[in-house]
């Protein structure tokens, strides 16, 4: 029998990578899988195939795993590079030779996966040509492809300055939904994996060799050698990318959607600010108009008299920094609750509107400056009202800690802002932390907001939501980390004075189990670092530019503040809020989370979320075990 391999072979045990990210569980799983024998007497042709088949199986499993994720995207990340990336022609040369082998070698491991499975239905020179084409000196043998990949792969500058390309902000970092961290992490798994397979094509040729020719050649001595080139590309590939992951960012963030939709990729502060037109006379206590404008800086709706303008507007608790306009305009009110505005548009006498200016679809309204008395001239002011707090306000700001099942060993690895009844909640998606820093896919889900409103007595102000006020409306720009050997199980904002800030619980964890300590800490980003605040001054809504908001703003503080008289008549509040979900393609756990503003001059930009992904470079180490041989 040509089965009369003295001893089954693949004896020699694999190592992997154990990196983080993927290639972790790999290492432990197909070791113990390749270093299993198989009783040495009882070896037929027909057992070894079999258990070559059982062993491809496996590491087909193994290898879906490393691309967890991955492998519900449509390209694979080599593809994906060369299709977003800058064109730069160099670099695509090189990847398109990347994957070129790639595509090469993945025609190899299918047919040799192919061989060994039916092994009966293919005439046994077929399946010897096969594996002489694998190992031979030719420039289209698995080694010589395996090898060229590498090559290029670890070429001086190549990663260097595909890094440099990798820009947060750009076609290719919006599209890839993983922080630059994680991209670097999911080209090594790509290129490792081709090492993976080529490994395992080789071994398989070997043994076919060993059993279909009649030579009864041992190939043992290549085939340990074939392990240690494994393991030396394995190395050099660590060695050549670990430096860049370690620095490479972990941000992870949305870029600007197309096109903006309310309560998909963004929602608003509503009716908190709004420009208002009131008479001075109407401002006054006594009711008299001897004040200018601009004397009423914070006062109220008084009584409205026999004002017929003030009667029909509905009052406003909170007036600030009135000014004179012109002696006579036109207002085109708005239908408040629908519209969110006071009015569409204001057209002055002197021409000069504030607002778009379109047709009116209520009753446009005249009014002018009128006298009362011989000495005084009761004019209209513009002014900035704070609503307060009534049924139609949206201006409430969750304050309730959002966790995510931490009994259940669920971390967060998303990050939302929404609004629900009129409140705008942090929304975490959360997932199942397990072994090895791990998220397992199938159970990421994202918490619904909490379902509660303002008008549940049960609720307070000032503890589970903050109403944004004239006096207390400053939001924190700011990234709040968890230590080293934390990850985040919980986010919320807090109110510290005048200020909202952004807070985090964080849980420590064992990597290796990936059980969390049933433990929480809160985190609060210290506010000796918050810095200036940011300019907000007369802009426009952000929605109406055209032009990508690439300016970010972090370590500052906002005011929430009304839109631009001249552009908008005030009657939006800005910034708006990003909705877009953040979460990266491959759930991951977080280092922390941020928020920030994005936005470009003239416009009122987007608060915005953004997470950090768990830092790995601590545990990306190569996990070789000792070469094993058996005799
Ligand atoms: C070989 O297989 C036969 C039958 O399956 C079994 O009886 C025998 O014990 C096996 N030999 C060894 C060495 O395990
Ligand atoms: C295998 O294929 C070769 C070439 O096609 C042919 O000459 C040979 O007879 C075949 N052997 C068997 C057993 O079918
Ligand atoms: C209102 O009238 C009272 C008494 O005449 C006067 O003391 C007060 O200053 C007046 N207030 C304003 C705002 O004019
Ligand atoms: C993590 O869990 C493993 C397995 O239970 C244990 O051996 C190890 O000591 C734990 N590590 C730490 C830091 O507790
Ligand atoms: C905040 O920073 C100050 C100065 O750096 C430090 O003394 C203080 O302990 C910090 N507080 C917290 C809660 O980290
Ligand atoms: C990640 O961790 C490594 C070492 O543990 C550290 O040098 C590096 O600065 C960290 N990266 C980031 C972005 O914090």
């Amino acid at each position: 029998m040509r089965s009369s391999l003295s001893c089954f072979l693949f004896v020699i045990s694999i190592s992997f990578v154990s990196c983080s990210l993927a290639l972790f569980e790999l290492s432990t799983k197909v070791t113990n899988l390749l270093s299993e024998t198989i009783d040495t007497d009882n070896s037929t042709q027909k057992l070894v195939l079999l258990r070559l088949d059982g062993i491809t199986v496996e590491i087909n499993d193994i290898i879906g795993q490393i691309g967890r994720m991955e492998k519900y995207r449509k390209w694979n990340i080599i593809s994906r590079m060369l299709r977003n990336l800058p064109v730069i022609n160099d670099r695509k040369s090189t990847l398109q030779d990347i994957r070129v082998s790639q595509i090469y070698l993945n025609n190899y491991y299918r047919t040799m996966e192919k061989y060994v499975r039916d092994a009966d239905e293919y005439n046994s020179t077929a399946v010897l040509d096969f594996a002489n084409k694998v190992l031979s000196d030719s420039e289209n043998s698995v080694s010589s492809l395996v090898d060229l990949l590498y090559q290029k792969v670890l070429d001086e500058g190549f990663v260097e300055n595909l890094v440099n390309e990798i820009q947060p902000n750009d076609n290719y970092y919006c599209r890839e939904r993983q922080s630059t961290a994680e991209i670097l992490h999911t080209f090594m798994n790509e290129v490792q994996t081709m090492n993976i397979k080529s490994f395992i094509t080789v071994h398989a040729a070997y043994k076919i060799k060993e059993i279909y020719s009649n030579t009864r050649e041992s190939f043992k001595k290549e085939i340990v050698n074939g392990n240690k080139n494994f393991q030396t590309r394995t190395s050099k590939l660590l060695s050549a990318l670990k430096p860049y992951i370690g620095r490479a960012s972990l941000e992870l963030r949305r870029c600007d959607p197309q096109p903006y939709i309310y309560g998909e990729t963004y929602v608003e502060i509503r009716n908190f600010f709004h420009g208002i037109i009131i008479n001075k006379v109407n401002l006054d206590p006594n009711g008299s108009c001897k004040k200018e404008c601009n004397f009423y800086s914070y006062t109220k709706h008084y009584n409205c008299g026999s004002n017929e303008w003030c009667r029909k507007e509905t009052t406003c608790s909170k007036v600030i920094d009135c000014q004179y306009v012109d002696s006579s305009m036109e207002v085109c009110p708005s239908k408040m609750h629908t519209t969110n505005r006071r009015y569409e548009y204001v057209k002055l006498g002197n021409g000069r509107v504030l607002g778009k200016e379109k047709p009116c679809s209520t009753h446009v309204t005249s009014l002018e400056t009128y006298r009362n008395s011989v000495f005084w001239k009761c004019s209209y002011c513009f002014c900035l009202c704070d609503e307060g707090r009534k049924f139609y306000t949206q201006n409430h700001i969750n304050m309730r800690p959002v966790e995510s099942h931490i009994h259940r060993n669920m971390v967060v690895t998303g990050l939302r802002l929404v609004e629900h009844n009129r409140i705008i909640h942090l929304q975490i998606q959360e997932g199942k932390l397990v072994s090895n820093g791990q998220i397992d896919p199938k159970i990421v889900q994202w918490l619904p907001p909490e379902d509660y409103e303002i008008t549940q007595s049960t609720y307070a102000n000032g503890e589970d939501y903050h109403t944004l006020s004239w006096e207390k409306r400053d939001l924190q720009l700011v990234d709040v980390m968890a230590e080293e050997g934390n990850v985040v199980t919980g986010v919320g904002f807090k109110l510290v004075g005048n200020n909202l800030r952004l807070r985090i619980f964080t849980s420590p964890f064992n990597f290796t189990t990936g059980e969390l300590t049933k433990t929480f800490k809160e985190v609060l980003e210290n506010s000796t670092k918050i810095g200036s605040q940011l300019n907000m001054n007369a802009v426009d809504i952000p929605t109406r530019s055209n032009w990508p908001l690439n300016q970010f703003t972090t370590n500052k503080f906002v005011k929430f503040t009304n839109s631009d008289y001249e552009k908008d008549a005030g009657q939006s509040t800005v910034p708006f809020i990003d909705a877009q979900p953040v979460e990266s393609a491959n759930p991951v756990p977080l280092s922390g989370v941020g928020i920030f503003h994005k936005g470009r001059p003239k416009f009122g930009g987007f608060i915005a979320p953004r997470i950090f992904t768990y830092n790995f470079t601590k545990h990306l180490e190569p996990g070789f075990s000792q070469l094993k041989t058996n005799d």
